[in-house]
């Protein structure tokens, strides 16, 4: 990939910028849950407003489809932005139109605003050229910060940057680089995790890891697809009937590869997926009736480990487990302790996970936790994003 231009080199002061950034972040009771995605954006906010940019701020915020609803409107993400930033955001109600040029027209340098929620138009999924040229119409620049939609075509990600020039903002720019360290100079062992429900979303990921890493761990309900491809019966436990050919030719390719695939040998096995819920631990091949794979047993959460413990770089993307149910969590939290306590340099991706290491307080001890979730696997994948591609080379 040729590098792209970023803030660093161009001149910011006193231009109207349009910043996209990736604020879908979760909401409860109203207000915003979760902040990472807002504090990841702060250090490219806080260079363009010290060196007297006229910042606009613009986001999705979950899948309104093109409707107004009330519940996605930004108001709570400028309310936990104007706190953590200890300067007043203030949000307007549309995200194109005279309004907007009019608020633009009226900032001064440093002024910070935020649109509304980008997905309420039905010009943006659809990369509308019309729609993208309004958005850009009040605007000198586009800094493009948002990492966790650059998989995304865009108005706001990709068709925006036919009308005014655009550049990476510094988290766009750290993910890339980050995430490109793995895949072209890794350190080695290097091994990769994935976890989450299923192998259909991450066929091309696996290829591509089996080229790649020393090691592949498997788990979450993606290993139950492999095991039953290889024979086991798995009772009422969750597999991609569709895809047991596939997992089959994966298997197979694995052997020819450098790689070592490494599946589950023991699963923790439950009648009721329930918080607290009773569970056994079972082979693959002694699952049945009505018993389902919920999360990695011990002995497979040792051998993990041990794995981990031999690595110089870890990429991890996926829970092994259910572990939104308890205690349905304990191999995802067993392997985050590892990775955490391991020397390697660690590359994490992915909201379930990155929330549940936070909940864990092991945020700190990872070498870098990326911002995107499909964003971050496609680009693992080595496709290209729309968000990234339409930025301008250096
Ligand atoms: C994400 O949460 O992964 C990004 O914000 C993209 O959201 P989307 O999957 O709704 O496009």
């Amino acid at each position: 990939m040729s590098e792209k231009l970023s803030i660093e080199d161009v001149d910011v002061s006193g231009k109207k910028i349009l910043m996209r950034v990736d604020f879908n972040v979760p909401l409860e009771d109203g207000k915003v849950n979760d902040d990472t995605r807002i504090r990841a954006a702060l250090p490219t906010i806080e260079v363009l407003l010290s060196r007297g940019a006229k910042l606009v701020l613009a986001s999705h915020l979950g899948r309104p489809e093109g409707e107004y609803k009330t519940e996605l409107k930004m108001d709570p993400v400028a309310s936990r932005l104007t706190e953590i930033l200890g300067k007043t955001v203030k949000k307007l109600d549309q995200v194109a139109g005279p309004d907007v040029s009019s608020a633009v027209a009226g900032l001064g340098e440093g002024d910070i605003l935020i649109l509304e929620n980008l997905r309420f138009e039905k010009g943006e999924e659809k990369n509308d050229p019309d729609f993208a040229r309004q958005l850009a119409e009040p605007f000198d620049l586009f800094v493009n910060d948002a990492f966790g939609t650059a998989h995304r075509a865009h108005a706001s990600t990709a068709g925006v940057a036919d009308y005014i020039p655009a550049v990476a903002g510094l988290l766009m720019k750290k993910e890339i680089e980050e995430l490109t360290r793995a895949l072209e100079n890794p350190q080695r062992p290097l091994t990769a995790i994935l976890g989450g429900a299923k192998v259909s979303d991450k066929i091309n990921v696996i290829r591509r890891f089996l080229n790649l890493a020393d090691n592949l761990l498997v788990g979450g309900g993606m290993a139950n697809t492999f095991l039953a491809a290889e024979g086991s019966q798995l009772g009422a436990s969750f597999y991609e009937k569709d895809l047991l050919g596939e997992a089959g030719a994966l298997l197979a390719e694995s052997k020819e590869s450098r790689c070592n695939l490494v599946l589950p040998i023991d699963l923790a096995v439950t009648r009721e997926l329930k918080p607290g819920g009773y569970s056994e631990v079972m082979t693959p091949d002694q699952i049945d009736g009505d018993w389902k794979a919920v999360d990695i047993g011990p002995e497979t959460a040792a051998i993990f480990c041990g794995y981990l413990e031999e690595s110089a770089m870890i990429i991890w993307n996926g829970p092994l487990g259910v572990f939104e149910v308890p205690p349905f969590d304990s191999g995802t939290e067993l392997i985050a302790q590892a990775v955490a306590d391991s020397n390697a340099y660690s590359v994490v991706g992915g909201g379930d996970l990155v929330a549940a290491l936070s909940a864990l307080g092991l945020t700190r001890d990872i070498s870098f936790i990326s911002t995107g979730g499909g964003a971050t696997l496609e680009f693992w994948e080595g496709r290209e994003l729309p968000g990234i591609t339409a930025l301008q080379d250096k």
